[in-house]
């Protein structure tokens, strides 16, 4: 099949996936998760579109409770397909392994393959997970800040199958538009064919919008293609103006002795500024604090450099 006709495929599966959700609902009775239906219904139906079932692979980054993952696997039972995900948030009771195991045995997803690391181990050494396969279908659905978005997006390119596609959720955040916009403009070989946004968060949706976006892009997708021969115009998403000064106030956060607590103290700050009650968020600052003193003291109060230990200078071992 041409490269054109490819690219027909693939946003006529986008299509089937906007209009008509999840394939089918084989997993309907054990699956739950935080992926809207077309999100889950278009990676099924763009393994469906892989010719070569030897050698290729599908691949997502944060699995929670395996919603998408399994979701693909029991649709393509004669598919490999790898989850990452370390468990680090969403799961306050540490019951997602098991959960994901569970539901695994249930469906009898034996293609199904869970790497258990931080995203960016997995994707640093790839091979040993994935062996010599290259992935055809990549989701990225793990950490939204900036530059884990831009890392996978970085880190995936040497493990990508010639006709590659890469969905990319959340993009409803403004760092996930931009760390896809970043890597795009960088990488012009790639090429967005579409993107669906939301009006806003689902924690901050009512339930009658929130249910269309629930059968629908949730909270947001970019989808892009490897377009090695150009034939595809540029599309870029929307980036905004103050994430400049959002950018500027992570670095001006993260000098600063107490960065750590960032998340507390603006919590705390929000309930001062709006005349809200300060003791809850005193007390949570007070005891993040109290759980690292040690390291909280050994800093200057502003422009940490973190650079203990750097050489004064160091050239090359090459000769
Ligand atoms: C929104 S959930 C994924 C939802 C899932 N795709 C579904 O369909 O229900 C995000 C997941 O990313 C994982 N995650 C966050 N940071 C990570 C990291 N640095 N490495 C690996 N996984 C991470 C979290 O543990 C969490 O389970």
């Amino acid at each position: 099949m041409g490269t054109q006709a490819f690219f027909r495929q693939v946003i006529g599966a986008i299509g089937e996936a906007d209009a008509h959700g999840l394939v089918s609902d084989k997993g309907a009775d054990v699956l739950g998760g935080l992926s809207g239906r077309a999100t889950v219904g278009l990676l099924q139906r763009l393994v469906g579109l892989v010719r070569d079932r030897r050698s290729l692979c599908y691949l997502e980054i944060g699995v929670f409770q395996g919603l998408s993952l399994l979701s693909v696997a029991i649709e393509h039972p004669d598919f490999p397909c790898f989850g990452i995900d370390n468990f680090s948030i969403l799961d306050p009771k540490g019951e997602n392994l098991g959960i994901i195991e569970d539901r695994t045995r249930r469906l009898h997803a034996t293609n199904a393959h869970l790497i258990n690391r931080d995203y960016e181990a997995a994707l640093e050494s790839l091979d040993t997970h994935i062996g010599s396969r290259k992935v055809a279908v990549f989701f990225i659905d793990g950490a939204h800040d900036y530059r884990s978005q831009l890392m996978a997006l970085l880190l995936i390119r040497p493990y990508l199958a010639e006709r590659a596609v890469i969905v990319v959720d959340d993009a409803n955040y403004f760092d996930v538009r931009q760390a896809s916009r970043d890597f795009l403009v960088a990488h012009p070989e790639f090429k967005m064919v579409f993107e669906a946004y939301s009006p806003g968060h689902p924690a901050n949706l009512g339930r009658d919008v929130l249910d269309a976006h629930e059968a629908g892009w949730l909270n947001g997708v970019n989808v892009l293609v490897h377009d090695a021969e150009h034939v595809l115009p540029t599309m870029l998403p929307r980036v905004e103006p103050l994430a400049r000064d959002l950018y500027v106030n992570e670095w001006l956060v993260h000098r600063h002795r107490y960065a750590e607590l960032a998340p507390q103290a603006m919590d705390l700050a929000a309930a001062a500024i709006e005349g809200g009650d300060t003791m809850g968020p005193t007390a949570r600052l007070v005891d993040a604090h109290a759980g690292d003193k040690a390291k909280f003291g050994a800093r200057y109060p502003d422009r940490n450099l973190h650079c203990d230990g750097l050489p004064a200078r160091r050239f090359t071992d090459w000769s």
